[in-house]
C-alpha cells in the first residue's frame, strides 16, 4: 500500500488528508477509524456498486464495532440532480443520523459528488470519507473537495468545495469495471501528463496496452502518479483561483458535449478526451504546440480506445454551451491550452475566428 497526502493547511486549521491507494484494501478499516468522530457511518452507494462491494464493506466495519446504514441510490449520470441528493437527505433524517455520522461515498464519481455536496450541507457540514471504485474516480474524482450536481443547463454548477477526511482506493475494484469506464478513466489519467509531467505521459504511451489489461502494477503506478500530481495542485489552489484550472484541460469542451447529447449518454471522460483534443488542436492552431506533438496526443487517446472526434454540433451551440463553463468571467470564457505536452495554461486570448475554424476541424461530419 502507498500513501498520498493532500496537505491542506489554514490559519484555523490542518484539514490535510491521505489517501491510501492498495490492491484488496476495500476491508482495512483501520485505515479509517481514525478519521470516524463516532462508530457510526452512512454508507452511500448505488444498485450497481452495492452488490459487488457493499456487505464486504459493513462486514469489515462491523467487525469493528463501526454501526453502517446503506443508502442505495439510482445508477448514472442522469442521476446526480436535486432529487437524489434529497434521496440522501430523507435517509439521513429518517435514520437520525447525527453531526458526528461519518458519510462514506462508496462508487464512482457521480456517487463521490453527490455524497460530497450531501455532506457539506447535511446539518451544516457532517465528515466525508471517499472510497472512489472507478478508475476516474481513483485518479481525480475522489480528491480534492469538488462536490455537487448537474443542472439542466449546465454540468456540475451546483455544488461545493468540501474536502474528505481520508480516501480509500482499493485498485482491486476495478476488476469488475467495465472495459468503456476503465477506458472513460484513462482520459483523466492522460490529462495529467499532458498538464504536468512530460515523462509521465511518455511512460502512459509506452505502457497503455497494459494498462487497458489492468495490469494491477501498471495501474497502481499511475494511480499512484494521478493522485501526487493533483494533490500537488490541490494544496497550492484549493478553491481553484489559479493552477487548479489546469486540471480542468479539455473539459470546457467536454461538458459542452456532455450537455449537448444528454447527461450519461457520453460518458464524462470519453467527453473529456474528445474535449482534450480540441483544446489540443486550438494549442497547434495557436502555434503553441508542433503538428507532431498533437498527433502523439491523438495517438496516446486513440490506444486508450477513447474518441477524439466531437460530435456534430453548429459553432454557436458549442460557443453557447460553453459559456456555461464555471471559469467563464465577465462573460469571457477562459480556454485551457498545452504550451507542450507537460505544460498547460489558460488564456482569454482565443481569436473568434481561429476558435470557429478549429471547432469545425475537431467535429464529426454527420
Ligand atoms: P460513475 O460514477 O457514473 O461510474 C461509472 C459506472 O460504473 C456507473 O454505472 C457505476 O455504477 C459503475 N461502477 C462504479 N464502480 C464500479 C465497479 N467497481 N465495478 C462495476 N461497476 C462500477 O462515473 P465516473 O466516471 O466514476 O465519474 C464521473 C462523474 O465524476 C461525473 O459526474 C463527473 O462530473 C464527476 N467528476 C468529478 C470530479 C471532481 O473533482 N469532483 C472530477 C472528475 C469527474
Ligand atoms: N477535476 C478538476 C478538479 O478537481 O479541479
Amino acid at each position: 500500500m502507498q500513501t498520498v497526502k493532500v496537505a491542506l493547511f489554514s490559519a484555523e486549521q490542518d484539514r490535510s488528508y491521505p489517501i491510501h491507494i492498495g490492491n484488496g484494501i476495500l476491508e482495512r478499516v483501520d485505515l479509517l477509524l481514525p478519521h470516524l468522530p463516532q462508530k457510526r457511518v452512512a454508507i452511500v452507494t448505488n444498485t450497481t456498486v452495492a452488490p459487488f462491494y457493499l456487505d464486504r464493506l459493513r462486514t469489515a466495519l462491523e467487525r469493528h464495532d463501526v454501526i453502517s446504514n446503506a443508502i442505495i441510490l439510482p445508477d448514472g449520470e442522469d442521476h446526480k440532480n436535486w432529487q437524489t441528493l434529497n434521496l440522501i437527505f430523507d435517509a439521513l433524517l429518517e435514520q437520525r443520523c447525527e453531526r458526528k455520522t461519518t458519510l462514506i461515498a462508496l462508487g464512482g464519481g457521480v456517487i463521490g459528488d453527490l455524497t460530497g455536496f450531501a455532506a457539506a450541507a447535511y446539518l451544516r457540514g457532517v465528515p466525508f470519507i471517499q472510497i472512489p471504485t472507478t478508475l476516474l474516480a481513483q485518479v481525480d474524482s475522489s480528491v480534492g473537495g469538488k462536490t455537487g450536481i448537474n443542472h439542466p443547463l449546465g454540468k456540475n454548477m451546483i455544488g461545493a468545495f468540501y474536502q474528505p477526511r481520508v480516501v480509500l482506493t482499493d485498485s482491486a475494484t476495478l476488476n469488475t469495471l467495465p472495459d468503456r469506464e476503465l477506458r472513460a478513466g484513462i482520459a483523466e489519467v492522460i490529462k495529467y501528463g499532458l498538464i504536468r509531467d512530460a515523462h509521465f505521459f511518455t511512460w502512459l504511451e509506452q505502457n497503455m496496452t497494459r494498462l487497458i489489461a489492468r495490469d494491477a502494477d501498471i495501474l497502481g503506478k499511475a494511480i499512484r502518479r494521478s493522485c501526487e500530481i493533483k494533490a500537488e495542485i490541490v494544496a497550492a489552489d484549493e478553491h481553484e483561483s489559479g493552477v487548479r484550472s489546469l486540471l480542468n484541460l479539455g473539459h470546457t469542451f467536454g461538458h459542452a458535449i456532455e450537455n449537448a447529447m444528454g447527461y450519461g449518454v457520453w460518458l464524462h471522460g470519453e467527453a473529456v478526451a474528445a474535449g482534450t483534443i480540441m483544446a489540443a488542436a486550438l494549442s497547434k492552431q495557436l502555434e503553441f504546440i508542433s503538428e507532431s506533438d498533437f498527433e502523439r496526443i491523438c495517438g496516446v487517446f486513440q490506444m486508450a480506445g477513447l474518441p477524439i472526434i466531437a460530435p456534430k454540433l453548429s459553432p454557436d451551440d458549442y460557443l453557447s454551451l460553453m459559456k456555461l463553463d464555471k471559469k467563464v468571467e465577465g462573460g469571457r470564457v477562459r480556454f485551457i491550452l498545452l504550451k507542450r505536452i507537460g505544460e498547460a495554461i489558460m488564456s482569454h486570448d482565443v481569436p473568434a475566428l481561429t476558435l470557429t475554424e478549429t471547432l469545425l476541424t475537431c467535429m464529426a461530419n454527420e
